[in-house]
């Protein structure tokens, strides 16, 4: 069985905030939520507390509440935080990740803890960075790990290593048990670190086994240059791979795509879109700038224009949305209607080839085929109290500026008059009008009023 410790307790000092480290967020995620995100397979996960613990619990609780948690009083460092873990572990092998590591693999994880199942006492993450300044520096002999030096305490010559400690390791229980106590604080810091683990296992003849890993993988958070720069790496790092697999994405570094995202081919992406979530885009689509899509499943060939909203949306093929448009959760859009600009929809089905293209608030809404709904129409769906539904049946016009007072249906091939404020259900194909009549005064236009009022002659 294996136990996580995920060690999320420090203050992250040169963050220079008032949030604690871990919840500092990237994009939709937090630092701690994309680890957490990949220890899924561990039978028992573990995170260490500290520094804002009850924000940290807090946070951690509603999302993953399966995951138990363990009190560092005080941050004396990376092995002290373990050890505050042990009494709660009960698995034979204990996987060790640092809670501000969010680019790290599952993949990477899997293959550590199975270095170490497979018969050996210890593995440990590590990668080869083209600037390895603030990692701890990993010195190799026979294989097997004699040294991890940290940045503060590293020689000149050390500090030119640049293989380093990605700080992900998977120790047997029972190495931890005996070697986590013998431990000294006696370094520049005054901090118990783990990493003076890997030269007490390599004199026992235990030595940890370096897994190499992706170099992005080791990129840790400790300023807020390094929150931005692992954000660019993990959004570049989707587009990339999307790109490999015959999406077009127009400007890489100005595309924010989360990682489970899935997308068919030859969809086109504009610059300065974000797509989060659980959402799967078919092929074919396009989806234009400043666009933000969440939670949302677009069939192939969608089209969804300049500056449009989505969240929990599922659209057919070949519907066309915005420019403009805000779509709000449990809208359902069929084959090939449409929704045009500055148009709000929630919680409401649009049936097929039924368009609403400019200046609407459709909410709790049944809308059939081929209806036709005018600029200005907005649905009443709410008294004060209670949200109430309004059903438009196939083939119904309604004319622009409609108020729909629900509950309220409007019969199939009805036809509602420009203007309306209907407050009673229309049976099938009728004309519906509230109409004050119009008045005319001939003669008392603009000239009238300027001199009456206020004396100009024209
Ligand atoms: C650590 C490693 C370094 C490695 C780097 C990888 C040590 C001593 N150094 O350095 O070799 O290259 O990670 O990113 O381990 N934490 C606690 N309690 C504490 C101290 C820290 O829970 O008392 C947590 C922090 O919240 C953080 C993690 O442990 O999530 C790592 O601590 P941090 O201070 O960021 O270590 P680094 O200096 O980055
Ligand atoms: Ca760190």
């Amino acid at each position: 069985m294996v136990s996580c410790v995920v060690l999320a307790a420090g203050k992250g000092t040169r963050m220079k905030s008032d949030i604690p480290k871990v919840l500092h967020s990237l994009g939709e995620k937090t630092l701690l939520g994309c680890v957490l995100g990949k220890c899924g397979f561990c039978q028992e996960i573990i995170v260490v507390l500290g520094h804002g613990a009850e924000k940290v619990r807090s946070y951690v609780g509603k999302r993953f509440p399966k995951v138990k948690f363990a009190y560092q009083k005080e941050q004396l460092g990376t092995a002290h935080a373990l050890m505050c873990a042990m009494d709660q572990v009960s698995g034979d092998l204990v996987l060790v990740i640092p809670g501000d590591m969010p680019l790290v693999e599952r993949d990477s994880l899997l293959k550590v803890v199975e270095t170490v199942r497979s018969g050996g006492y210890g593995a440990v993450l590590v990668c080869r960075l083209d600037d390895p300044t603030g990692y701890g520096r990993v010195i190799l002999k026979d294989g097997k790990v004699a040294e991890v030096v940290e940045e503060t305490e590293a020689t000149p010559e050390q500090k030119g290593i640049n293989l380093v400690n990605a700080g992900v390791y998977c120790f047997r229980r029972d190495v931890l048990e005996e070697l986590l106590p013998l431990i000294k604080d006696d370094n520049s810091k005054g901090e118990f670190y783990l990493t003076d683990i890997a030269s007490l296992m390599f004199e026992r003849g235990m030595g940890l086994v370096p897994v190499e890993g992706k170099p992005h993988e080791g990129m840790g958070v400790n300023s807020r240059k390094q929150l931005a720069e692992v954000y660019r790496v993990m959004s570049l790092k989707k587009v990339e791979q999307l790109m490999d697999m015959g999406i077009t994405v127009l400007s890489p570094e100005n595309t924010f795509i989360d990682e489970e995202v899935e997308i068919g081919r030859d969809t086109v992406i504009y610059p300065f879109v974000f797509i989060h979530g659980k959402t799967i885009l078919g092929s074919g689509c396009v989806i234009k700038p400043f666009c933000v899509i969440k939670d949302s499943k677009l069939g192939d060939g969608v089209i969804v224009n300049e500056h449009s909203v989505l969240e929990q949306v599922q659209a057919e093929d070949g519907v066309s949305i915005g420019p403009f448009a805000r779509l709000r959760p449990g809208t359902v859009l069929k084959k090939g209607s449409r929704i045009g600009n500055f148009v709000e929809v929630k919680k409401s089905v649009i049936g097929e080839n039924s368009k609403a293209n400019h200046l609407a608030y459709i909410g709790d809404a049944t809308v059939g085929k081929d209806v036709n709904i005018g600029a200005g129409t907005i649905t009443c769906n709410y008294d004060g109290v209670k949200k109430h539904p309004t059903v438009i049946e196939d083939g119904v016009f309604i004319g622009s500026d409609t108020q729909l007072v629900a509950p309220v249906k409007v019969g199939r091939g009805s036809l509602v008059g420009a203007g309306s404020t209907i407050t009673k259900d229309i049976p099938p194909d009728s004309l519906a009008l509230t109409r004050a009549p119009l008045r005319v005064f001939e003669g008392k236009g603009m000239r009238y009023f300027k001199k009456k009022k206020y004396g100009i002659e024209e």
